[in-house]
């Protein structure tokens, strides 16, 4: 027999403890609301192996406007979320403004990049043209063979290891607990939702929130065979360590290296993080020869020094997608159940204004910030959409 916990002391129930179900908590309890977050492993998924890239504008993507707005509204947050992480923490944070230059390695790779800033000119994003030289000047140990870029001001970065341990702090120094056992079904029910736990127990709430990335559509118990469309999208990324006298970067960059893309993101101490793969493989997450080798390649191609640096980490996370690459944040059909998954190549960038529109949600019943425009419910006729996804491999 399943062991009940009484009563709903244990107030909303946030099953995931990824940047996601830590920035909820800590909303929560900002409010005064009583939270208890279930992970068997808090910080363990996608938010350990992200990159922490706050870049709304240099990842822009055709079709996805409405998304471009969203990460635009929580990079203007960002500084603040920070700032108050830390103040609730006592712990750095990594947050570095320092702007992100992408470059163009061959004649093909600039022809997308003048398309790419058309783009963010039509959206009135601030992104500058610059000349192989220009782009140097910014960056020394750009390779000669670069041949532009683009430099954007705004996209700045996060160190989102740093940023996970400050979250996890937070959320115990204002009062969230934090339970370490997996979460396996959910009861829905309006006024006491229940979930059980790997551990045999079943605990009641007032309000559970659904916030467990990639994995999101293993959660059972929902109604109607329905499952938050959301599946895992695999990045294969590397972390690097130089001299920390001599950094090689300065910004974040990007880099489109004969078609394909890749980012270096330079942090504290020398060190340098390098991704990422796109694969579709399920929930497989192996570390390559292959990707390591194509991600080495590339880096160097655009910064030769990369070749000196110490591989210490190779790794793979998987990123929660969604089937239109938007986040599901709100209600689900599910009574008592609020959705905060799907976040894609955004979990970082987004969390505080995903935060802030669950705690609405929880406290006041609704949202009329961005998020409002992402509810789950535009996906409302399609029953167990996250459990496939397209086959194949997509580039770095
Ligand atoms: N946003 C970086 C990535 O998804 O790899």
């Amino acid at each position: 027999m399943p062991m009940r916990t009484a009563g709903s002391d244990a107030g909303v129930l946030v099953v995931g403890a990824g940047v996601i179900g830590l920035a909820i908590a800590i909303s929560l309890r900002r409010q005064g609301v009583a939270v208890t977050v279930f992970d068997p492993d808090p910080l363990g998924g996608s938010t350990w192996v992200a990159a922490g890239m706050l870049a709304p504008v240099t990842e822009a993507h055709y079709g996805e406007e409405a998304l471009v707005a969203l990460n635009l509204d929580a990079a203007a947050r960002y500084p603040r979320f920070v700032a108050e992480i830390e103040e609730a923490s006592g712990c750095a944070a990594g947050y570095r403004a320092c702007g992100t230059l992408s470059v163009a390695f061959d004649p093909g790779d600039l022809e997308v990049l003048a398309g790419l800033h058309r783009f963010q000119s039509e959206l009135g994003l601030e992104s500058t043209p610059l000349g192989a030289s220009e782009c140097r000047q910014l960056e020394p140990m750009l390779s000669p063979a670069i041949r532009g870029g683009l430099w954007v001001e705004g996209d700045h970065q996060v160190d989102n290891r740093l940023l996970a341990q400050a979250l996890l702090q937070a959320s115990v120094n204002l009062g969230a607990r934090i339970e370490e056992v997996a979460a396996v079904s959910v009861s829905p029910d309006p006024g006491h939702p229940e979930i059980n736990l790997a551990d045999g127990r079943v605990v009641g709430g007032d309000t559970v929130v659904l916030a467990l990335g990639a994995w999101s559509s293993l959660l059972e118990g929902l109604p109607g065979g329905w499952s938050p469309p959301v599946r895992p999208v695999k990045g294969q990324i590397l972390r690097l360590v130089g001299d920390p006298a001599t950094p090689l970067l300065a910004h974040n960059l990007r880099g489109l290296v004969s078609g394909t893309s890749l980012y270096l993101v330079p942090r504290a101490e020398g060190r340098l993080v390098v991704g990422a793969t796109v694969e579709e493989r399920g929930f497989e997450t192996s570390v390559t020869a292959g990707a390591v080798y194509e991600l080495l390649r590339d880096a160097v191609s655009l910064v030769p020094g990369v070749k000196e640096l110490v591989l210490e980490e190779s790794s793979a996370g998987l990123r929660p997608g969604s089937p239109d690459n938007a986040p599901l944040i709100g209600p689900t059909g599910a009574p008592g159940v609020i959705a905060a998954t799907g976040h894609y190549r955004n979990g970082i960038l987004l969390a505080p204004t995903t935060a802030e529109a669950v705690a609405d949600l929880v406290v006041r019943g609704r949202t009329d910030g961005p998020a409002a425009a992402f509810s789950p419910e535009r996906f409302s006729g399609e029953p167990h959409g996250g459990r496939s996804g397209p086959a194949g491999v997509g580039g770095a």
